[in-house]
């Protein structure tokens, strides 16, 4: 038995289709998309009246397990993953262990496969144990399921081992992604430095923590003419060197999250731990320059960086706290309130964000568009339904959001991954 989605109004990255169609998938795949499809036989889902977008993709999010399960686990992040619209996800390797081995990759890709939610990719750790001193074993990791690597968390500091590691993914063909922040300019930093911080008297992160790192990445890319994915650009500086390298045909690709063109470094001064986060928040000008490279391209991708902790492990002073926000419930509708409703992005720029420049930039070259032929990943959509964040409305196991209270435009009524309903309202 297949699944049809009747009435669907398509939009993929290139357009919004004008009239409804009906698609049929059948083994995980979309076999047609008509006028009309009969039914018969099929389990339906009817699409009227809302937008139907390739599954959304996620390629930085953090699941805890192995290792701090009491703060997510790959079920529990698998079910905020569907129920925020997302069909793929990839987690970062700062786990316990670190995922710096076939045995760490293949329990993560069995566990995800047992819960059957949604696809997750594991990236693997840069560095053994991200200590930033050896390189993993890329063509080890790669045959067992990674197609990006990582030591996010923190940057690899090490020039030297930073070039070999994109020496190899450029010869193994896969993605390095990079946590751009260097620890000795952040030197304890809670919160971005600038008259926030020295307002309320917290230890500022300077950004160009940030900057030189960037700068650094784009060189050695540019050098090698290899590509880099630079993960979490907070800042008006990064954009512009990113927009220039890319001026000059430097293989460099970057994602920025909804917290950073939501929320400015003001948020910090209530001492919600919510809101410290790694990038820091920044200053009006840098959310605002966000906003734009998102708009001209000069940022491929919207990442969340679900990043899940313990309310014991928050609620602590601001300084002590750990880094980080969850994400991945609150993402897209964050993105229709502050980028789609001000029509700073439409809808299918907006898909092309979420879904199909993540794809490609990952390399999965049978997601991120509706397509006949391609993976039956679907997230169906009200982008004008306005909820309410929630604490208890949050599926994931941890809920330190600053969003609660927010009300957000564009709530996920259907998800679909391979072909199948796994997520309703
Ligand atoms: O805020 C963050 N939290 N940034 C990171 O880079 C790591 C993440 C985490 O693992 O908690
Ligand atoms: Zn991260």
């Amino acid at each position: 038995m297949g699944l049809v989605i009747k009435n669907a109004i398509i939009v993929n990255n290139d357009k919004i289709w004008d009239r409804p169609q009906d698609i049929l998938c059948e083994d995980g795949k979309i076999v047609k998309i008509v006028s009309s499809i009969n039914a018969g036989g099929h389990e339906t889902v009817d699409a009227k009246g809302k937008k139907v977008l390739p599954g959304l993709i996620d390629i930085h999010v953090h699941l805890r397990q192995p290792g701090r399960e009491d703060k997510e686990t790959i079920e529990t992040g698998s079910k905020a993953a569907v129920k925020g619209g997302f069909t793929t996800i990839m987690c970062m390797p700062n786990t316990n262990p670190v995922i710096d081995n076939p045995m760490t990759v293949e329990y993560i890709m069995h566990e995800a496969n047992r819960v059957g939610l949604c696809h997750v990719y594991p990236i693997g750790s840069i560095t053994k144990a991200q200590k930033d001193e050896e390189l993993t074993d890329m063509a080890e990791l790669k045959a067992a399921g990674c197609i990006a690597f990582s030591d996010d968390g923190k940057s690899v500091l090490n020039s030297r081992l930073f070039r070999l590691a994109m020496e190899y993914a450029k010869m193994l063909d896969v993605l390095i992604i990079e946590h751009c922040q260097d620890p000795l300019l952040t030197s304890g930093g809670v919160m971005n430095e600038g008259a926030v911080s020295t307002r309320v008297g917290l230890k500022g992160d300077p950004g160009i923590a940030e900057t030189v790192t960037v700068g650094r990445d784009i060189e050695i890319a540019r050098y090698l003419d290899a590509r880099v994915h630079l993960a979490h650009m907070s800042l008006k500086r990064s954009c512009e060197l990113i927009r220039w390298a890319k001026s000059q045909g430097v293989k460099v690709t970057a994602e920025a999250c909804p917290h950073h063109f939501s929320l400015t470094d003001e948020a910090c001064a209530s001492f919600d731990t919510s809101t410290k986060v790694n990038p820091p928040l920044r200053a009006r000008e840098d959310v605002q320059a966000i906003k734009e490279a998102i708009a001209d391209g000069t940022i491929d991708c919207i990442v969340t960086d679900h990043a899940p902790h313990t309310k014991e492990d928050k609620e602590v002073g601001f300084d002590g706290a750990p880094f980080g926000l969850i994400g991945l419930e609150t993402s897209l509708g964050l993105v229709i309130k502050e980028l789609v409703k001000p029509e700073i992005i439409n809808l299918p720029k907006m898909v092309d964000k979420m879904s199909t420049a993540p794809a490609k930039v990952i390399g999965l070259k049978s997601k991120g568009i509706i397509k006949e032929g391609f993976d039956a990943d679907i997230t169906i959509i009200d982008e004008n339904k306005e909820w309410t964040v929630a604490k208890e409305g949050f599926v994931s196991k941890s809920k330190n959001s600053p969003f609660i209270g927010w009300k957000l435009s564009g709530q996920v009524e259907c998800t679909i991954c391979n072909g199948k309903v796994v997520y309703k309202v």
